[in-house]
């Protein structure tokens, strides 16, 4: 098991260049069985998650090569297996795209209920809605979902919420559907923009990603394409936070900084100093930070995925902060853990209500999902002492070589391996 074990109070200083998107990753590699040729993408994170996704696609027949660690060459063209049981999946939320992707060539499709992060119910009733509305039967049996269409015809489809997870779903079955289909109350995640420009460049019609209203006119074929996937905006926005944090000054490249704005908007209301170029954004700590209310909400409001290391943030700012979380249930679990360094947060449903600053101190902790285990290391990085975090291989699925780009920044990170100790076995 790998731990990371980090002595805190480094400022971070310089420039980090941020991998591409886990999001946008997990969603075009799938989309790739939509087309029936050679797909080749670029600026791939070096993550787990990509990683288990290809051994997934190799099993049911697609040739995958990387050319170099973040371009694959994908080649389609004889996909065997529409129904995959493998364990690899299990743990990935994103496995349904390939329900989406394969409907339209394969007209029957079988994957495992989706796995992914623990924070509260992950419905997937709108994916459901969604290819009803395109003419397919859903059934849901012994934890699989399957999916069957004779044929695909295209629908008016209202999304109940603005799912990302259904909205990229959706488009991926309506590329085969026959005539014009509509998805209104989309997602407008960045993520989604960049699924779509995929398709588009494999001869898909997709208009309005990236708007509240999809239009999708199907066809009968796609081809491959060469494509390079965006910049990841949670990566950049963590190594932003860490900046914050540790009263440091850090660059973040090879992002777009649009991508970014509410989080620079929320960093500059807290007294960092924010300068922004072409493709980087650069902050610079306050010397204390003020108290602010953040409300997570779908693109382009604040992502929930840096909810939990803006809140970590907070621990540390002036006076009282309010963070609601307005796009899943239950996404506090994290707090129990960062109590245990210090900070002074009350729970309240949807609401955290974050008193600072607090002096943070150095513990054991365990990350019990990705964002949670990032916000564990931003605490670790402005702790007095050492921190050991457990359960890194949470970390590992969406940050493409952290330990490495924190300590070219200053930090004092290390990977520990420990092998599995023996459970004790009751006498
Ligand atoms: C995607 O999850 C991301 N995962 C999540 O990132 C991210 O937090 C989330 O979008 C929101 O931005 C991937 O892209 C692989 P949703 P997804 O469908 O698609 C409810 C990370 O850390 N809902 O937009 O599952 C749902 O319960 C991960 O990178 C339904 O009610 O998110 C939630 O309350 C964590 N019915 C809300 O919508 C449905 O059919 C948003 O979920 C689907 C969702």
């Amino acid at each position: 098991m790998d731990h990371f074990v980090i002595v805190g109070q480094n400022p971070l200083v310089g420039k980090v260049s941020i991998s591409g998107a886990k999001n946008a990753a997990v969603a075009i590699i799938p989309a790739t069985l939509a087309s029936n040729g050679i797909c080749i993408l670029e600026n791939l994170p070096v993550i787990e998650d990509v990683t288990n996704f290809v051994q997934v696609l190799r099993k049911m027949g697609a040739k995958c090569k990387f050319l170099d660690k973040s371009t694959l060459q994908i080649d389609t063209r004889k996909i065997s297996a529409a129904s995959i049981s493998s364990d690899l999946l299990k743990d990935m939320r994103a496995s349904y795209y390939i329900l989406g992707a394969l409907l339209g060539r394969m007209g029957h499709v079988e994957v495992p209920l989706p796995g992914g992060c623990n924070f509260g119910l992950r419905p997937i009733d709108q994916h459901i809605k969604g290819f009803e509305a395109l003419g397919a039967k859903v059934s849901i049996e012994h934890g699989t979902i399957k999916v069957c269409a004779e044929k695909l015809v295209g629908a008016n489809i209202y999304l109940d919420v603005a799912s990302v997870g259904a909205t990229i779903n959706i488009m991926l079955a309506a590329v085969y559907a026959e005539g014009v289909t509509t998805i209104e109350n989309a997602a407008k995640e960045p993520h989604i923009v960049d699924c779509a420009n995929f398709l588009n460049m494999c001869g898909a019609s997709i208009k309005g990603a990236g708007t509240d209203i999809i239009r999708i006119t199907g066809t009968n074929a796609l081809k491959g394409c060469t494509y390079t996937i965006i910049p990841d905006q949670i990566e950049a926005g963590t190594y932003m936070i860490a900046s914050a944090i540790t009263g440091g000054d850090v660059t973040v490249c090879n992002i777009i900084p649009k991508h970014m704005d509410s989080l620079t908007a929320k960093l500059a209301e807290m007294g960092c100093q924010i300068q922004e170029g072409g493709d980087w954004v650069r902050v610079t700590a306050a010397k204390q930070l003020a108290a602010a209310n953040v409300k997570t909400h779908y693109y382009p409001g604040f992502p929930t995925d840096l909810q939990p290391q803006m809140t970590t943030l907070l621990a540390r700012a002036e006076g009282t902060s309010y963070v609601t979380e307005s796009v899943f249930p239950n996404r506090f679990q994290y707090v129990e853990q960062l109590s245990r360094m210090g900070v002074k947060i009350k729970i309240d449903g949807r609401m955290a209500v974050v008193e600072g600053p607090v002096r943070l101190t150095g513990t054991e902790v365990l990350a019990t999902d990705l964002r949670a285990g990032a916000s564990l290391v931003i605490a670790a990085l402005a702790a007095t002492g050492i921190t050991k975090i457990s359960n890194i291989h949470y970390i590992d699925r969406g940050y493409e070589n952290l330990e490495q780009k924190l300590a070219a920044l200053g930090a004092n990170i290390k990977r520990i391996t420990t092998e599995d100790l023996p459970v004790a076995v009751e006498a």
